[in-house]
């Protein structure tokens, strides 16, 4: 057994109502004068945190979008200054937690997260930003969150579909992260963790929607499977998937959600392909790029482009085998039995 384990910090407060003791880790981090970070369609969330931090809360930006436009990280950063923040409260999914990073990657304000999906971003050092339709990625340890606020109540809103899709993505970290080159025992124990509780709460999920254990059972699978992201490289799955949304703008969650059982296939990967498959049909989830938007005469741009990627995998990625898995999960056909040589 030969591995390295760099264990990345972390604070987690979790735990239905731990919204509110984000004062108390506000005020621990020494942070009088905080921005807090939204998206448009979370204001209201975004307005509640506001009022529990009081005067330490010195203004509210509800403007974070997918993929963090330069734009919006630019007028983020002016409104951090022009208030004399010395820090972020990032409230939602991975775009306001990205917006955040987007601030901590300029001028070195710490972060604060308090997720409301199961995308995993507040778990990792990794930012983006996009800028006039291409994607900037990258690793930096000043913006990973220094405490993150797990609150399964605020999971409640989320849609069904929403949760699943949200939960299948967060999967795919555990997924990558067991046959990642960076891996290591405790980074598995982690993944199949985060896995099995994710797998016995989606279903109790679309079963009652309302039910809060399942709800925090979620969460939790969830910050499990994003630390497995902060700590691995990813393969084919996330390049795949990267690609899809970056060349396409095909949603997240749900790309995630579609492509997964079938690269799980190609690589032999855990869980095994055909079970995810048969689970998102149960659940109800997209299992067709098709479904998603995507057109057919794309396929073979998309496998040119991560076929010449460079990244791990546990198998060989040649631009035939990324086409005929592309034609399967665009289709939405069953993956194919083993496809791992
Ligand atoms: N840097 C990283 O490590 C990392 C990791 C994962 C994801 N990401 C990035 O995060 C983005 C995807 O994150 P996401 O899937 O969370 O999407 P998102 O943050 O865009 O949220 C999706 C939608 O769900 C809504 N929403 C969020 N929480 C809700 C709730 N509790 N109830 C009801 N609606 C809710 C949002 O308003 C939004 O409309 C992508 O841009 C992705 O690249 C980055």
């Amino acid at each position: 057994m030969n591995f390295v384990y760099d264990a990345l910090p972390m604070r987690v407060v979790f735990g239905a109502g731990s919204l509110d003791r984000l004062p108390e880790e506000v005020e621990k981090l020494g942070l009088e004068r905080v921005l807090v970070l939204c998206g448009p369609r979370q204001e209201a969330v975004g307005k509640r945190v506001a009022a529990a931090l009081g005067e330490r809360c010195g203004g509210i930006l509800p403007e974070a979008t997918m993929h963090v436009p330069v734009e919006v990280a630019r007028r983020a950063r002016g409104v951090a200054a022009d208030l004399g923040a010395d820090g972020c409260v990032a409230v939602g999914g991975g775009s306001a937690i990205g917006l955040g990073k987007a601030v901590a990657l300029e001028q070195g304000l710490p972060v604060v997260a308090v997720p409301t999906t199961y995308a995993g971003s507040e778990m990792t050092p990794v930012w983006g930003l996009t800028e006039s339709g291409a994607k900037r990625t990258g690793r930096d340890r000043r913006v990973l969150p220094v405490s993150v606020v797990y609150d399964p109540s605020l999971t409640l809103s989320m849609p069904v579909g929403l949760a699943v899709t949200s939960g299948i993505n967060a999967m795919a970290h555990a997924a990558e992260g067991l046959y990642a080159p960076d891996g290591s025992p405790v980074v598995a124990l982690m993944a199949r963790e985060g896995i099995r509780a994710l797998t016995a709460a989606l279903p109790a999920i679309v079963a009652a929607p309302e039910d809060a254990a399942a709800r925090a059972d979620a969460l939790y699978g969830a910050w499990l499977c994003g630390a497995v992201l902060g700590a691995t490289t990813m393969g084919l799955h996330h390049k795949l998937c990267h690609t899809l949304g970056g060349t396409l703008n095909l949603p997240h969650a749900e790309t995630h959600t579609v492509v997964l059982p079938h690269v799980l296939a190609y690589n032999g990967g855990t869980p095994d392909g055909g079970s995810l498959w048969r689970l998102e049909g149960e659940l109800g989830a997209p299992r067709s790029l098709r479904e998603l938007g995507m057109a057919a005469a794309d396929i073979d741009r998309v496998a040119e482009v991560v076929a010449a990627a460079d990244f791990p995998n546990p198998r060989p990625v040649t631009a035939a085998g990324v086409r005929e898995l592309l034609h399967a999960a665009w289709a939405g056909d069953p993956p194919p039995a083993s496809a791992a040589g």
